[in-house]
């Protein structure tokens, strides 16, 4: 966040001056990302006092709009923290437009407690609604009990219990906001949900994290929207474990935990010493064209494809010696098959300031698979650049009752991904 830009020090800011900037930077960032902030999500965080969760943090911390207070770690691994700002701000807007009528009088449950997202959902439920917020952890619901009190929020419950399970069993919520990352949906949350109530959940499909608002019907979800987000992982039960492998120096597949790949075979490819593949698109986008809705549309089409798709990773120091570029090296879509490994390559500008969109592959097959992802790019943008919607029912429903789109099983939920025009 540029907060030199409010014209202010953070050394000498006060507290409010640093609490007003920070909302005001949120409310810039939504208009950027051609979001609109809801003015009672607005009125809401512009009530509540971060750094009354973050005790432990400096005041400048405390109001960063882009960056999560992490509160605890195990090893060099955080499993707890305040969310950033942005993504908290961005799920509430996600729920308060799911849910009808608003949030004002609403029963809701937060899975995963820091303190300041419960306080933010006192203010939008009002006096008439409820508040309950659960956590694994008792040092955690100590610490967010302790916080929420501090902060005049003591009607808010606080549970410590794995979230996997039933909370309050019987009770059923008109919202329910995970605000920790998970991979599948949990049984619990579909049965407590009221009937169209909404789930607001930080899902990993595809490799790939979204923070989808779903809305239940009978024991189906269906989105209403994602946001593109990244969050601690869930614990207990729950629990479904990413894992990296290595395929060339600083190159890594991320991969969930059952899934299978041939590591030696994969690195082989990249090795081949004839030069990599690059092809394509021939498209001309604008600066702020968002491409997460692409990323889930190649990982749809490379499964429909019957190859293996996976989310490429790479240190800084192998993309500037050449091993790989990717589009994103945090997290790029890639396609596997015997005879090539092709990635979704970095962006190519041209004089006018417009993009193409491009694919390197690897492997004696290099050219057709390159070619082939640069082809559903353009199916993509031709079809109007449709944004995914995700629809989860129960493990066990016949494929003849789900709808046409891309299957993805779980352990208790089968997700089918459709595409539907922006
Ligand atoms: C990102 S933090 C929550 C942030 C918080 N909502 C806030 O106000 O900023 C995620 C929390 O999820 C909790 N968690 C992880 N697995 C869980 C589970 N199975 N049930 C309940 N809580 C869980 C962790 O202990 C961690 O405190």
């Amino acid at each position: 966040m540029e907060r030199e830009s409010t014209g202010m020090s953070v050394d000498t800011a006060s507290g409010e001056d640093l609490h007003a900037a920070m909302v005001d930077q949120l409310v810039a960032d939504h208009m950027e990302k051609g979001l609109v902030m809801r003015p009672e999500v607005e009125a809401a965080l512009r009530s509540v006092p971060r750094h009354l969760f973050t005790p432990d943090a400096a005041l400048a911390e405390a109001y960063r709009a882009d960056q999560a207070v992490v509160t605890k770690r195990i090893g060099d691994e955080a499993v707890s923290s305040v969310s950033a700002p942005w993504l908290i701000a961005e799920m509430l807007g996600q729920a308060a437009d799911a849910v009808d009528g608003g949030l004002a009088g609403r029963h809701v449950l937060e899975i995963g407690s820091g303190g300041y997202n419960a306080a933010l959902l006192r203010e939008l439920v009002g006096p008439s609604g409820s508040v309950t917020t659960i956590d694994i952890d008792p040092e955690v619901t100590g610490r967010a009990a302790a916080c929420l009190t501090a902060a005049g929020y003591d009607d808010v419950a606080v549970v410590c219990a794995d979230a996997e399970q039933p909370v309050n069993p019987g009770r059923s919520y008109d919202l329910i906001i995970v605000t920790v990352g998970a991979w599948d949906i949990s049984p619990a949350w579909t049965a407590q949900l009221a009937e169209n109530g909404t789930l607001v959940v930080p899902l990993r499909t595809f490799g790939m994290t979204r923070s989808w608002a779903m809305r239940r019907t009978g024991d189906r979800l269906v989105s209403r929207s994602q946001r593109l987000c990244g969050f601690v992982s869930m614990q207990g039960v729950g629990a479904h474990q990413v894992r990296y492998v290595d395929i060339a120096d600083g190159v890594h597949l991320r991969l969930d935990e059952d899934q299978q790949v041939n590591r030696l075979a994969v690195g082989e490819l990249l090795a081949q010493p004839q030069p990599q593949t690059q092809a394509w698109a021939g498209v001309s986008l604008p600066p702020r064209t968002v491409l997460a809705d692409l990323d889930l549309w190649l990982a749809s089409r490379i499964t429909d494809a019957g190859q293996l798709f996976v989310v490429l990773t790479a240190q800084q120091e192998a993309v500037d010696s050449g091993v790989v570029a990717p589009a994103w090296r945090f997290g790029t879509p890639a396609a596997l098959n015997n005879g090539a490994f092709c990635y979704r390559s970095t962006l190519r500008w041209n004089d006018d300031d417009m993009f193409d969109l491009g694919a390197c592959a690897h492997g004696p097959d290099a050219a057709s698979a390159a070619g082939r992802m640069v082809g559903q790019m353009r199916a993509w943008l031709d079809s109007g650049s449709p944004s995914p919607v995700l629809h989860v029912l129960p493990t066990g429903t016949p494929d003849g009752d789900l709808p046409a789109g891309t299957v993805l099983d779980k352990r208790h939920s089968r997700f089918v991904l459709t595409f539907t025009p922006a």
